[in-house]
Formats: C-alpha cells, sequence, structure tokens
C-alpha cells in the first residue's frame, strides 16, 4: 500500500458486476475504500443494499454501507434482474451479513464524506446516478470539493444496452444524469464502449473453478448464473474498469467534451460528447482501454486471469 492512499467512495447498484467492483476498490493500492453507497438499479434498494452488506462481510471489509435512493428522480424504477439475478449476486448466495445500514442516507453520507476529505476524495459511481443528483442538491460546492469522480454510464461512440441509444444506468435516471453532466465537475464518463473490450470469458471463468479465495470464489460465483445458466461466451467487466481507472487513468484513451444526456422522447437516455459551450463544462469520455493493463490491475482480484 502506498503511504497516503486516497480516500474513494463508491456507489453501487449491486449487481454482479458491482459486486466484483467493489472486490477491486477494495485491494487497491492508491485508494483507500471508505464508504459504500447503495442505490436502486439492477435491483430494488432493499437488494442491492443486502446484496452489498453480504460482500462486505464476505470479503471480510470494515467499510460502512449507506443506503440511499429507492427510485428515479421522475422515471419509475426499470431493473436488470434478467442480467444479475433475482437478488442482484446471479444465482449466488453469501451467507446472510452481520454488518448493518449505518444512520446516514446515501446522499447525506456523499455530502458528509467529501466535506470530511474536501480535496482529497475520489468518488465512483457504478449505478444509475441518482444519490448524487441529490447529494448535488444539499451541497452544490462538491464538484469544487472532489480530487476525482468516475462514471460507468453512456453509450457515446456505440449502441446502448437498453435501446440502441441509451447505456442502464443512465436510462434508468436519465434527469440525475443530466444534472450530474451540467453540474461542473470534470467527470471521466466510462460507457460500454470501453467496458465492452473487458470481457471475462468463459475460459476466463473456468479457471476459476478450483479457485478458494474469497475474491476468486465470489467473481466464480456471482458469474455462474450467467455462464452456466443463461450461456453466455463474456461478461464485460463494466464496473471494475470505473473502479480500474480511478487508480490508473492511463488503462483508457479519453475524448474531452461537453456531455449531454437526452430526456427527449425516442432518444431519452443517449449521451453524447461534443463541443463545448459556454456554459457547458469539459468531461473525459473512455475510449480505446489497455487490456492488459486492466486485467494486470485486475489481478488483485483474480491472480490468475492476469493476461500477460
Ligand atoms: C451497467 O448497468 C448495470 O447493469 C451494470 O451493473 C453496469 O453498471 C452496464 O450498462
Ligand atoms: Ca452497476
Amino acid at each position: 500500500m502506498s503511504e497516503h492512499p486516497r480516500p474513494l467512495l463508491l456507489d453501487v447498484d449491486t449487481g454482479v458486476d458491482d459486486a466484483v467492483a467493489i472486490t477491486l476498490a477494495s485491494r487497491l493500492e492508491r485508494h483507500k475504500l471508505v464508504a459504500l453507497t447503495t442505490v436502486a438499479g439492477n435491483v430494488p434498494i432493499e437488494y442491492s443494499t443486502d446484496s452489498t452488506l453480504r460482500v462486505v462481510d464476505w470479503l471480510g471489509l470494515d467499510v460502512p454501507v449507506y443506503r440511499g435512493m429507492s427510485r428515479p428522480l421522475v422515471a419509475p424504477l426499470a431493473t436488470a434482474r434478467e442480467h444479475h439475478g433475482y437478488t442482484g449476486l446471479g444465482s449466488w448466495t453469501p451467507p446472510e451479513a452481520h454488518s448493518r445500514i449505518e444512520r446516514a442516507t446515501a446522499p447525506e453520507a456523499i455530502v458528509q464524506t467529501v466535506r470530511a476529505n474536501e480535496g482529497n476524495i475520489a468518488l465512483a459511481f457504478v449505478g444509475p446516478l441518482t444519490n448524487l443528483a441529490v447529494a448535488l442538491a444539499l451541497e452544490p460546492r462538491l464538484p469544487e470539493m472532489v480530487s476525482k469522480l468516475v462514471i460507468m454510464g453512456g453509450a457515446f461512440f456505440s449502441r446502448g444496452n437498453m435501446t440502441d441509444l441509451a447505456e442502464f444506468n443512465i436510462y434508468v435516471d436519465p434527469e440525475a444524469a443530466a444534472l450530474v453532466a451540467r453540474a461542473g465537475f470534470d467527470a471521466l464518463w466510462v460507457g460500454l464502449d470501453a467496458t465492452r473490450q473487458t470481457q471475462l470469458t468463459a475460459d476466463d471463468w473456468k479457471a476459476l473453478a478450483d479457485a478458494d479465495e474469497p475474491a476468486e470464489v465470489l467473481v466464480r460465483e456471482v458469474m455462474r448464473r450467467s455462464f452456466e445458466e443463461v450461456g453466455r461466451s463474456g461478461f464485460p467487466l463494466h464496473d471494475p474498469l470505473a473502479v480500474a481507472l480511478v487508480e490508473e487513468p492511463e488503462i483508457a484513451t479519453t475524448r474531452r467534451g461537453a456531455v449531454r444526456v437526452s430526456l427527449e422522447h425516442g432518444s431519452r437516455g443517449e449521451t453524447r460528447v461534443g463541443a463545448v459551450a459556454v456554459p457547458d463544462v469539459e468531461h473525459g469520455v473512455a475510449d480505446q482501454v489497455n487490456v492488459q493493463r486492466f486485467f494486470r490491475l485486475f489481478g488483485k482480484v483474480c491472480p490468475r486471469l492476469t493476461k500477460d
């Protein structure tokens, strides 16, 4: 561990790849995971929170978990249980958690954690952006107070996964995403364009068959349903890539510009990066991923999947 790791708050809608992202976030050298906040997304809030607590206990982490928004700002909640299973952890049921939900809500915890670590904290959001939009309403200075914001969301240069144009996290709460895009952050948006380059293949999954280390067992078990029951050939490591880019931004090239989120009927949730007009702010959007370098970092979770 480097001498002064930077605090990291991770917001999740656990979620198969969220569970893997929590694991990676807990094993970084330059960042220390100090808080987990949960949101409704892949599964309803009760399930994303309970699954997060179970993952925390499974990994033996001492990280507070704050429950967040139970629905998007405007739209009704759309879940992705067909991909993540009923509870969010595929077909895996880790032991019931002993850790408990903290008293503060997620938006309050985001504000408090940022205030306590002003200028030094990194934030990563890998679910719908509802908690961040509410936190911004509580503390509009957040953009000046954080050192880094990485968002898994969007489909900027390639097709979406909810509609042809929209990616899941943005589609679920486009109003929140539009607010965040205009808030004044210089964020790094990690869309499907980048995350689809990081496939954990069926062969990778089989290589974990006799794993017994908790992190490798977690990866194997959360993905069992996708590979065994659904018969997928690969699983993109969406949320882990966002966490990896908190630690090592050089893993991906970026394009820069203003990020716009469509709220229009017909293109709702579409994300674009383009020319900056006053008072727009510039963001980065991940583009080409150095996959080998990503998997080298991912070796902290699954040493046997390092692709050298
Ligand atoms: C994103 O949507 C969710 O289903 C995943 O957890 C990831 O955050 C990918 O579109
Ligand atoms: Ca997610």
